[in-house]
């Protein structure tokens, strides 16, 4: 399967603008960019963009609200599947950060501008090194070897091509089964909740015995492995 509608830069300011400006005339893009000058993460957070890594926007036209909620459970699924493929064991620390042991391998940024959604994946591939405050792991790091970039994104666009079109059911099945059980602790409305993962719910609430809480809304997550 080939990749449909890509653009590849050497640099960009963020793979998110350009995904945003390209579906003004496309239905579909993919972005890729090998280094970022403006790469953004969650909640406004500057997100680290040297060479090595994988940038990759990817934008949607015409969805809503609903589908881009889909969208950070499928493409966390994705981004596993894909590391698996490649002897990874990685984990979900939710909603949707993939963690090796307990660094940061790859963040995944939803956003939606009127009808647009754009899904980006920021995956730790051939880095070597990361700054000493960040706590970051690559494929590198863990393998002992670089990999193709452009293979790697062609493995996370084909799985998640393959999930868009699977009975979201399952998949969120699929996505509990990886994050029942695990001890979180988040802020939500400026309080902080603390509590064991029961599910996602099909509102896309995360579940805890402690209560129900809308996942758009909860920040800055703290796994207790
Ligand atoms: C996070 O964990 O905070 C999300 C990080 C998302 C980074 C990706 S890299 C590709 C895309 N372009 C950006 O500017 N950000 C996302």
């Amino acid at each position: 399967m080939s990749l449909k509608n890509i653009f590849e830069f050497e640099v960009l300011d963020s793979t998110q603008d350009k995904a945003f400006e390209l579906l003004k005339s496309n239905d579909e893009v993919i972005v890729i960019a090998h280094k970022m000058l403006k790469g953004r993460g969650r909640y406004g957070n500057k997100w680290i963009s040297d060479v090595g890594g994988l940038y990759m926007s990817i934008g949607f036209r015409n969805r809503d609200i609903q589908f881009s909620k889909k969208l950070l459970i499928i493409s966390s699924i994705a981004v596993l599947d894909t590391l698996e493929s490649y002897y990874i064991n990685a984990k979900i620390k939710i909603p949707n950060d993939i963690y090796f042991e307990d660094k940061k391998l790859c963040g995944i940024l939803v956003e939606i501008k009127n009808e647009d959604v754009v899904l980006g994946i920021g995956l730790n591939v051939n880095q070597s090194f990361f700054p000493s405050d960040i706590k970051a792991t690559s494929m590198f790091l863990i393998k002992n070897r670089t990999f193709s970039i452009r293979e790697v994104a062609q493995k996370i666009y084909n799985n998640l091509k393959v999930l868009i079109n699977s009975d979201f059911k399952l998949v969120l099945e699929n996505y509990n089964n990886l994050v029942r059980g695990s001890f979180v602790e988040f802020k939500y409305n400026e309080k902080l909740i603390r509590g064991k993962v029961l599910k996602i719910n099909e509102n896309f609430e995360i579940v805890l015995d402690s209560g129900n809480f809308e996942m758009f809304y909860i920040r800055e997550v703290r796994v207790i492995f």
